[in-house]
């Protein structure tokens, strides 16, 4: 850790999730397997794997894989809407992973006993301030707050404005960890004078050494800026999508295509609204696969946040937790000395 005064601001959010630093890598879809989640461990901050679609067997054996190349804590993150739900918690149960978090809406009936109850804690998306106010009653150990400046599915509102909104009223009562947008150290260090207790950052650690992204996947990344990474665009109102930022390629032009595809059948009566909204769901998760392992940069998937305009070269996970500690540090050094 650079100086005390961050070493300060990050206490809370390290003890609580049992690392040196306040800094966790978001999980994301194809790219937080074992080798990034472990590196990120490794250096000191709090690696999430991500288990997307995979099957209860294949989230036993990435644990497993992570386990054997890190002694740290690392935490796992499952989709709401997955069929297996309940299997996967027992998979991280059976492992005795310290950290589930969340995503993609509100914990279903009986999830949050099922995770607390095997000694795990739970951490939650939330997008708004009632939101994090019924997540806090019903249980939740912390919550992320996640503006649209994010890569992947996004809310309707910045990370400025929810971490004003809602840091004030919670942060007090749980941690609460910043995400989206955050590319430098500077920013980590005014959300943790704000209040969080530390911050989730999912863009600036793909371009690691450790990450097993296509290089192509990486390159982009690298050449593109802020006003590249869109947020897609709802075609049909009566087909609700999740928007998703990522840099706009052919790719982006295909969702259109599929979401016309599935507006038809919606009119058809062929598929129900619940079936429809899968279907997308299903379809952004073969197209990220496509980009990220196959390297087709320009059909599959590129998600990303505005910050990939302050990626700048590929480098090793511990490079870049100490770019940010160092730029952080020195934000809160010409604070106090001003
Ligand atoms: C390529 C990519 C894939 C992602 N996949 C997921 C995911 O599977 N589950 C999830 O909860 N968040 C996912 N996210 C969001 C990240 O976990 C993280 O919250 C986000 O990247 C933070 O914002 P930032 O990109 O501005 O740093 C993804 C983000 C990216 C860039």
């Amino acid at each position: 850790m650079s100086s005390a005064a961050l070493a300060r601001l990050m206490a809370r959010g390290a003890a609580f999730l049992g690392t040196d630093v306040a800094i966790m890598a978001g999980a994301m879809s194809w790219v937080s397997e074992r080798h990034l989640v472990a590196a990120i461990s490794n250096a000191g901050g709090f690696g999430v794997i991500a288990c997307g679609a995979m099957t209860p067997e294949l989230l036993d054996a990435e644990i497993a894989g992570t386990r054997a190349l890190t002694d740290k804590p690392f935490g796992v993150n499952l989709i709401t809407m997955h069929p297996q739900l309940f299997d996967l918690i027992g998979v991280c149960a059976k492992h005795r992973v310290g950290h589930v978090v969340l995503a993609g809406g509100l914990p279903p009936a009986g999830s949050l006993d099922a995770i607390k109850g095997n000694g795990a804690r739970l951490l939650c998306f939330a997008p708004a301030l009632s939101l994090a106010k019924k997540l806090i009653r019903s249980g939740v150990d912390a919550l992320v707050i996640e503006g649209m400046e994010a890569g992947g599915h996004i809310g309707p509102v910045s990370t400025s404005v929810l971490a004003q909104e809602i840091l004030p009223e919670i942060a007090d009562q749980l941690p609460v960890f910043i995400a989206g947008g955050i590319g430098r150290g500077e920013a980590i260090a005014g959300y943790l004078e704000m209040g969080a207790a530390g911050v989730q950052l999912g863009t600036r650690f793909v371009c690691a050494t450790e990450c097993i992204a296509h290089p192509a996947f990486k390159k982009a990344f690298i050449r593109a800026s802020a006003r590249d990474a869109v947020a897609s665009v709802q075609i049909d109102p009566r087909l609700p999508v999740i928007p998703v930022r990522a840099l706009r390629n052919a790719g982006s032009d295909l969702f259109t295509v599929k979401q016309r595809e599935v507006a038809q059948l919606l009119d058809e009566g062929k598929v129900e609204m619940a079936e429809a909204q899968l279907q997308i769901e299903h379809y952004w998760a073969g197209a990220l696969r496509r980009a990220v392992i196959d390297g087709d940069v320009e059909n599959g998937s590129m998600m990303a946040g505005q910050s990939v305009g302050m990626v700048k070269a590929e480098e090793p996970v511990a490079d870049i937790i100490a770019a940010l500690l160092a730029e952080a540090s020195a934000a809160l050094s010409a604070r106090s000395a001003a």
